[in-house]
């Protein structure tokens, strides 16, 4: 990776912010996009913008075609057995509400076990407490072990006969760590649950296999992978998507309306409802295809060696508190999440900020794990494939800065 000339690739990498060279580390939150993508963002919108699915012209058979390519390589990138279980949504977050809606309401009921984990984001969490709390089901958590993998003894209790829905993220978008979904899966099945799968800081990591790691639903967004903001997807299980009632309702995903009724559409095109996001697709397209260019054992790697550059210097800095980080397995992204010992992490970021390097801070949408964790906020650096150990350096010179100005 050290090699490729990201800077001419990523013309926002070359940006200054506050006067300093800009160190972007806040790619959980949203990634940077190539110029490959925002050409094809320009390219459809500069000769190909027709609305899809509608049109007897050429112009827009063309978009259809744009769009369908994309979802055909959405299947393949996620090893789907089929197109048509690849649901266009505008995020992650639409799309795990889709599942909430459409599968949760009509599939779970009274008395009803939903299980979650601790480290869900708010997306895959908030809709099943609405779920749980529509249907008087339970809503039952998995917590951690000290290292904060999942709880071997929760996995093992928590999912009962009466559970009908399994919600696990892959990765952490706070600890970094990848959760053994395979795992988790296999035993939500045991007892004829469903999983659902957050991939959201998967997918732009890791080789995902939606089949091998048994996901009934698995969604993510394209942004956190390169590609513009307004495109996510969802894979669903076509057995499970054919019995489920539509999310959204209107033009494009009907067959017949009467007056009083309507019968749908085939799939995918009964969860597509409206006009659907042609341009974020392309790019969605042109982002994996990039992605896969690079290969992602070379993108864990990069992000592996920089994580194995980071911890020790971090850990040699008394005013450091670092969160997941001691893993047993090896089983961490290039999420490095911490606090700087007394300081508020909003005045960490700024510090930072006036340095050029970009970090989130807050509670991540993760507000039932940062109290687990016993604080109200965090930091987070997080990596990607445009990222050097220089980057590295930056951060770490900025924390010593954090410390001199907070006289700690
Ligand atoms: C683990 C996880 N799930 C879901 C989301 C929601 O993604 P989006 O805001 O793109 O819907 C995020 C975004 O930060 C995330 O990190």
């Amino acid at each position: 990776m050290e090699r490729f000339d990201f800077q001419k690739e990523f013309p926002i990498l070359q940006r200054k912010m506050n006067g300093q060279p800009l160190v972007y580390l806040d790619n959980g939150a949203t990634t940077q996009k190539p110029e490959k993508v925002v050409q094809a963002l320009c390219n459809y919108y500069g000769g190909c913008n027709a609305n899809p699915h509608r049109g007897a012209y050429e112009l827009s058979v063309q978009a259809t075609g744009i769009y369908e390519k994309a979802r055909a390589h959405a299947q393949r990138f996620i090893h789907a057995g089929k197109p048509e279980e690849i649901v266009f949504t505008k995020n992650a977050t639409e799309a795990l509400n889709l599942v909430a809606y459409s599968y949760g309401l009509p599939f779970v009921g009274p008395g009803d076990e939903i299980v979650i984990t601790v480290t869900e984001h708010h997306s895959n969490l908030v809709p099943w407490q609405m779920v749980a709390k529509q249907k008087q089901a339970s809503l039952k958590y998995i917590y951690l072990e000290p290292d904060g993998n999942l709880s071997e003894e929760d996995m093992e209790t928590k999912i009962t006969e009466r559970t009908k829905v399994v919600a696990v993220t892959h990765v952490s978008n706070v600890l970094g760590l990848v959760n053994d979904v395979r795992r988790v899966a296999d035993k939500a099945h045991s007892v004829g649950a469903v999983c659902v799968v957050d991939g959201s800081q998967s997918a732009p990591h890791m080789a995902v296999d939606v089949q091998r790691l048994g996901a009934d639903f698995f969604a993510f967004s394209g942004h956190k992978l390169l590609s513009p903001m307004g495109i996510g997807v969802l894979y669903g299980r076509e057995a499970l998507l054919e019995k489920m009632p539509p999310f959204l309702r209107g033009g494009d995903m009907i067959e017949y309306v009467e007056e009083q009724d309507a019968s749908f559409a085939e799939l995918p095109a009964k969860f597509e409802a409206g006009t659907q996001n042609v341009g974020g697709a392309a790019g969605l397209d042109a982002a994996m295809e990039y992605l896969e260019s690079f290969t992602f054992s070379k993108i864990r790697q990069n992000e592996q060696d920089l994580l194995d550059y980071a911890l020790p210097r971090l850990r040699e800095l008394p005013f450091i508190e670092l969160y997941g980080c001691d893993s047993r397995r090896d089983n961490k992204t290039g999420i490095i999440t911490f606090n700087v010992k007394g300081v508020h992490p909003h005045d960490v970021a700024t510090i930072l900020d006036a340095q050029g390097v970009a970090i989130r801070a807050g509670h991540h949408c993760a507000q039932p794990l940062m109290r687990y964790l016993g604080q109200n906020a965090t930091c987070r650096a997080s990596f990607y494939l445009y990222n050097t150990k220089e980057d590295i350096e930056r951060w770490i010179a900025a924390l010593h800065e954090v410390r001199k100005v907070m006289r700690l």
